[in-house]
């Protein structure tokens, strides 16, 4: 008999829920293990692992959605195995060969078929995959051995309300060097936003914009997530640089934009104090999905979008299409 959580889905919020079973495979002397679904949400590693100390590790997050239909799918999870082998390679660790990654967020996703929320809550399964460097070593060098692990958790909106526009203000301090590890999704990147963030959240703000370290004129990140603007004609831009997390949902909406709303698109520089060239903006990630911005504080003055309240129409247009594609109620494309 299929099991039941006690879960309010319309509700959720984006925070830790343990779930069932979670995958765990282990790396040694050159070779991945099997790997297996375990019980237990810890790890029990060396205190001297390559991940506590050198920040020898990485990560992803995709989502599992459930369709009317009840049938449940996950979105584009060979992007996220593309991605998680990047960020390997930028930190030496060894590489997750594409149908293993997808086989463990696949067994992840069964192993916890209860906790994928209902259709229509807007409610999703989000699956955190990780590779840490563990095992016995103090210098700093690549670990001696390595887990890959995917856990599961119901997640809601990333940004409280969902759907409705949020303000950001300009962060003080860099996330990502020129040729720095910006582009993978490591841990570091992710550590050296805490603080702005909290800055931008005792302000007021949802969190922060991050500009370009070399000259700090161009947009490269919103908090966690990748930003875009609808320009005056109707473009969708989205800043290029080489220190921007490549988010799968950015590339996602650079099609549906494209392709489905017949809009021109760009990837190019977005200058801060250029704002007005667009009508609305948004941040967008696998977490944040499509979040509108309200307005982005800079140098004291908020410049406001399309407005601080309601949700601009071609932003709704790019998340309504995007949604209908994840739970399956508009047509993929091939
Ligand atoms: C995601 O969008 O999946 C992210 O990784 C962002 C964040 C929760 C770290």
């Amino acid at each position: 008999m299929c099991k039941t959580v006690d879960i309010d889905w319309s509700n959720l919020g984006f925070s830790y829920i343990k779930t069932d079973l979670r995958y765990v495979s282990k790396w040694k002397d050159g070779n991945w293990d099997e790997g297996t679904l375990v019980e237990d949400h810890h790890l029990s590693i060396s205190e001297s692992s390559t991940a506590l100390h050198y920040g020898q590790q990485c990560f992803e997050g995709l989502k599992a959605y459930r369709t009317k239909s009840g049938k449940i799918q996950l979105f584009r999870p060979n992007q996220n195995a593309k991605r998680i082998n990047d960020s390997c390679k930028r930190v030496l660790m060894p590489e997750i060969p594409e149908d293993k990654f997808i086989d463990a967020c696949i067994q992840v996703v069964k192993a916890n078929e209860h906790y994928v929320p209902p259709y229509g809550t807007g409610a999703t399964l989000y699956l955190r995959p990780f590779v840490i460097g563990v095992g016995d070593n103090i210098g700093v060098k690549p670990a001696p051995e390595y887990i890959f692990c995917v856990f599961c958790l119901p997640v809601g909106p990333y940004f409280k309300g969902g759907m409705a526009p949020v303000n950001f203000t300009v962060s003080q301090y860099d996330r990502a060097a020129p040729y720095g590890t910006g582009a993978a999704k490591v841990g570091g990147n992710y550590a050296g936003s805490l603080l702005s963030h909290e800055l931008a959240v005792k302000k007021g703000f949802a969190d922060c914009i991050y500009l370009d370290p070399l000259t700090h004129t161009k947009i490269e990140e919103v908090g966690a997530a990748n930003f875009f603007g609808i320009t005056k004609d109707n473009k969708f831009i989205t800043p290029k640089s080489p220190s921007i997390l490549p988010s799968i949902t950015k590339y996602s909406l650079l099609h549906v934009a494209k392709e489905y709303l017949e809009m021109e698109v760009a990837e190019r520089d977005v200058l801060i104090d250029q704002l007005d060239e667009f009508k609305e903006a948004g941040a967008c990630g696998t977490a944040a999905v499509i979040t509108p911005i309200g307005g982005i504080e800079y140098k004291g003055k908020l410049h406001v979008f399309h407005s601080k309240t309601e949700v601009g129409p071609v932003t709704k247009k790019l998340y309504d299409t995007l949604y209908g594609i994840q739970f399956g109620d508009v047509k993929a494309p091939k």
